[in-house]
C-alpha cells in the first residue's frame, strides 16, 4: 500500500529487454580491502578482460564516513579515476546494508529486533530497520552526499541501492515497526478498523481490535498459531517498508543526476518485485550463484529456474553478482568450478535474460565472514584460469553484446510465477505442503529436460507466444485475472490449474463459493471433496490415464466435471475409485485442464504427453540430451544459445544448417534472421 508514485521506467513483463546501450561487463570490486600495491594492476587487468563496469561501495560506509558528518571519498575518487582512464566505468552503491558502528552506538533505536525480542547487534550486516525514521534520515543523508559528490563524475554511470534487501532475514519487530505497521494498515483499510476486523476474521479467538494503535507485528512466539490474514498483511508491510526505504534513495539519485541507471540486486523473501519496488528502478538485478546447488546433476536445472523466475517479475535483468569462484561462509564451502564452467554459467545467465553481468568478486577475499569467498583472481593476486576464462568471455562479448540488444527470451511453456502474495500466503499456512515455487521448480525441470522453451510468467503478463500455462497451487487468485486468461485460452492457449488454486481470497481467507472459486466456470468443474495425503503409501490413490498411473502425493480431490467437461484422468483407490482426478474442457480454440492433486514429478510425467499434445508443444531444437537450448529474439533476428552440460563432446546441426561440435561445457551462439525459420517458432 504505497502512498507514492514510483519514479522509474520499468514496465513489468517477462518479455521486456533491459534497454541498456551496451552490455555492461565487469565485477564487484572492493578497493577498501586491499593496499595500493595489490591494487596496482587492477585497472589494466580489468581492461584487458574486456570490463567496462565495476560495482563499488556497498559495504564501505565506515570508510566513506569514518566519523559522523565527515566524509572521505578519496580512495573511491582515485579508484574511479584509475578505472575510468582504462574505460572501466563505475556503478556506485548506497552503503546502507552495513551502517557504521558510530551510528549504531549513537542511535541504537535503528537496530532491528527479531520476533523473539532480541536486538540485532553491530558485528555483521543488515542490522538496521527500514522503517526507522532515524535510519531513513541517515540513508537519505549518505545517499545525498554521495550523489552530489559524484554528480559530475563522467565515470559514475549507475547505482545499486543498498545490497540484497532481505537477504539474511526480512522481519523486524522493533518499536519503529510497532508504529509503522499500524500506519500501513490504516492506509490499507482507509482508516476503517471494522474493515480490518472483517478482513482478518478477528471474530475468531476474540482478536477484535478497536483501534489501529492496538495492533502489533505478528510474532510467532505467541502461545500458538497466528492469524493468517494478519500475517499476510505483515508480509505486505515488510515489502512496503523496504520499497519506501529504497524510494528515498532513488528519488535523491534521480533528482541529482538523471543520466544514471539504477538497479537493486535480488531476489529475496517478502519483496514484491512486480510492484513499485521494481517500477522505481531502471532494471532489476539478480545475484546468481549456481554452486549453492551442491549437485552437479541438478545444477543446470536450478540455475535455469532461478533465471526464469527472475525474468518473470520484470523481464531481462542485470546480474550484479555472477559466481566466479567457489564460495565459502561458515556453514559451507562450494566445489571449485571446473575449467570451462565459469564460462558456461555466464552463457546460461545471458541466454536466459541477463543483459549485463558483473562477477562476484574481482579478487578472492582474505578476511571477514567471507575470507574464503573466491573471485576471479586468487588471494595472492595471480591471474589463473578463472581470469583467462573471463578474458575470453570479455572478448566474445564485443560481438555478442551488441547482438543481444533488444532481444527477449522466447518461451512456449510458462509456469505461473512472480507473485509475492502466493508465496507469502503459502508460508502463513503451509500445512506441510510444498510451496508454489517448489512445485513450479519440478514442473520447470520436466519441461526443461525435454527441451521445451520454458519460463515463468505472471497470469497478468503478455502470454501471446505461450502455448502452455501451468498454475501450480496458487491458493490466492484474484478474480480480476480471470477474463484475460480466458481470452488467452479461447485464442488457443492450454491452461493447467493445480489443486487448491483460487481457494482463498486476497485477505487469505477461504472463499465462500465452491472450489475452485473464481476459476470454476473457466475450468468447468467443481470439487466435491478433498483430502490431505500425509502418507501416500497407505490408503494410496493413483491417477490413471490409458492404463498408465501415478501415485498422488500431498493432496487429492474428487473433481466433478460440468456438462461439456471431460475426464482426462480417473482415480484408482479407496472411495475415489472411478471418479475424475483430472478434467479437460475445450474452451474456444484452447483447453483448460484441472488437476485435482499436487503437480508432483510423477503426476507431471504422467500428464505431460497429453499436455504437450493439446498445446502443440515442440522442443525448441533437436539436440542431444543434456544440451540446453535457449532462443532470444527481437523483431527481425533470433539468437540461439546451445550449452553442453554433459561431460561428453556433442554434435548437432544448428538452425543455420551447420554442424556444431561442443566439448564438455562448450557453448555456441547462432544468429538467424527471424523469417527464415518461422516454421520452428510457429504458432
Ligand atoms: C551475496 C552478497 C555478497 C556476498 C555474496 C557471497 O549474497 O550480495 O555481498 O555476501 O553473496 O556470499
Ligand atoms: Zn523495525
Amino acid at each position: 500500500m504505497n502512498n507514492f508514485k514510483p519514479l522509474g521506467r520499468v514496465n513489468l513483463s517477462h518479455k521486456r529487454p533491459a534497454n541498456f546501450d551496451r552490455f555492461w561487463f565487469g565485477a564487484a570490486y572492493y578497493p577498501e580491502h586491499w593496499d595500493a600495491a595489490t591494487r596496482e594492476h587492477d585497472a589494466a587487468r580489468m581492461a584487458a578482460a574486456g570490463f567496462n563496469l565495476v560495482r563499488i561501495g556497498e559495504f564501505a560506509w565506515d570508510r566513506l564516513e569514518p566519523v559522523a558528518g565527515r566524509y572521505d571519498f578519496a580512495l573511491f575518487d582515485d579508484t574511479i579515476a584509475r578505472l575510468g582512464a582504462r574505460g572501466v566505468q563505475t556503478m556506485f552503491c548506497t552503503p546502507t546494508a552495513a551502517p557504521p558502528v558510530w551510528l549504531t552506538r549513537r542511535q541504537p533505536e535503528i537496530l532491528r529486533v527479531t520476533e523473539h525480542g532480541s536486538t540485532l547487534e553491530h558485528g555483521s550486516r543488515q542490522h538496521a530497520c527500514h522503517a526507522s525514521p532515524i535510519f531513513r534520515d541517515h540513508s537519505r543523508r549518505i545517499t545525498r552526499a554521495l550523489a552530489e559528490h559524484f554528480r559530475d563524475n563522467p565515470h559514475v554511470v549507475a547505482w545499486q541501492t543498498d545490497n540484497e534487501f532481505h537477504c539474511h532475514f526480512s522481519e523486524c519487530h522493533c518499536p519503529n515497526c510497532q508504529t509503522a505497521f499500524p500506519e500501513f494498515l490504516q492506509l490499507r483499510y482507509a482508516g476503517d478498523i471494522a474493515a480490518l476486523n472483517r478482513a482478518w476474521g478477528t471474530a475468531f479467538w476474540a482478536l477484535t481490535y478497536r483501534d489501529f494503535a492496538e495492533i502489533r507485528t505478528p510474532k510467532r512466539d505467541k502461545p500458538t498459531f497466528l492469524n493468517p490474514a494478519a500475517q499476510l498483511d505483515y508480509y505486505r508491510y515488510l515489502s512496503d517498508a523496504v520499497t519506501q526505504f529504497q524510494h528515498d534513495q532513488v528519488a535523491i539519485l534521480r533528482a541529482t543526476q538523471p543520466r544514471w541507471f539504477i538497479t537493486h540486486n535480488g531476489l529475496f523473501p517478502h519483496i514484491d518485485y512486480r510492484g513499485p519496488f521494481t517500477q522505481d528502478l531502471d532494471v532489476l538485478g539478480y545475484d546468481c550463484y549456481p554452486m549453492f546447488c551442491n549437485s552437479a546433476d541438478w545444477r543446470p536445472y536450478s540455475h535455469a529456474f532461478g533465471l526464469d523466475a527472475t525474468r518473470a517479475w520484470s523481464g531481462n535483468f542485470i546480474v550484479p553478482e555472477q559466481q566466479s569462484g567457489p564460495g565459502g561462509q561458515a556453514p559451507y564451502f562450494h566445489d571449485n568450478l571446473e575449467p570451462g564452467e565459469l564460462r558456461k554459467f555466464t552463457y546460461v545467465s545471458i541466454a536466459r535474460g541477463a543483459d549485463s553481468l558483473l562477477y562476484f568478486r574481482w579478487r578472492s577475499c582474505r578476511f571477514g565472514a567471507e575470507e574464503y569467498w573466491c573471485g576471479i583472481l586468487d588471494h595472492n593476486n595471480v591471474p589463473r584460469r578463472r581470469y583467462a576464462e573471463v578474458q575470453q568471455i570479455g572478448a566474445e562479448l564485443q560481438k555478442l553484446g551488441p547482438a543481444l540488444r533488444g532481444t527477449h527470451v522466447h518461451i512456449d511453456a510458462a509456469i505461473a510465477g512472480a507473485d509475492l502474495v502466493n508465496n507469502d500466503a503459502h508460508q502463513t499456512l503451509p500445512y506441510g505442503l510444498p510451496g508454489p515455487g517448489e512445485i513450479a521448480g519440478h514442473i520447470h525441470a520436466n519441461l526443461y529436460r525435454d527441451g521445451y522453451a520454458v519460463g515463468l510468467a505472471h497470469p497478468t503478463d503478455d502470454l501471446r507466444d505461450v502455448k502452455l500455462f501451468v498454475i501450480p497451487h496458487w491458493v490466492v487468485f484474484d478474480p480480476a485475472w480471470v477474463p484475460a486468461l480466458e481470452r488467452w485460452v479461447r485464442a488457443g492457449g492450454t491452461l493447467v490449474i493445480g489443486a487448491r488454486t483460487a481457494t482463498r481470497d486476497l485477505h487469505n481467507n477461504v472463499v465462500a463459493e465452491i472450489i475452485p472459486g473464481c476459476l470454476r466456470d473457466l475450468a468447468g468443474v467443481t470439487v466435491e471433496e478433498y483430502s490431505r495425503i500425509n502418507l501416500p503409501a497407505q490408503r494410496s490413490k493413483h491417477l490413471v490415464i490409458a492404463g498408465k498411473s501415478a501415485v498422488a502425493e500431498h493432496w487429492c480431490e474428487i473433481v466433478v466435471p460440468a456438462a461439456g467437461t471431460k475426464s482426462l484422468a480417473k482415480w484408482r483407490g479407496r472411495h475415489f475409485a472411478g471418479r475424475t482426478a483430472v478434467s479437460l474442457r475445450n474452451v474456444g480454440s484452447g483447453h483448460v485442464i484441472y488437476a485435482g492433486t499436487y503437480l508432483s514429478t510423477p503426476v507431471v510425467e504422467l500428464l505431460l504427453p497429453a499436455l504437450v499434445k493439446l498445446a502443440g508443444l515442440k522442443p525448441l531444437w533437436t539436440v542431444p540430451r543434456g544440451v540446453e537450448v535457449v532462443r532470444r529474439q527481437a523483431v527481425r533476428k533470433q539468437l540461439w544459445f546451445f550449452i553442453n552440460h554433459t561431460d561428453r563432446p556433442v554434435q548437432f546441426k544448428t538452425p543455420a544448417g551447420k554442424l556444431a561440435k561442443l566439448p564438455r561445457y562448450g557453448v555456441a551462439v547462432v544468429e538467424t534472421a527471424r523469417a527464415t525459420i518461422s516454421s520452428v517458432s510457429a504458432r
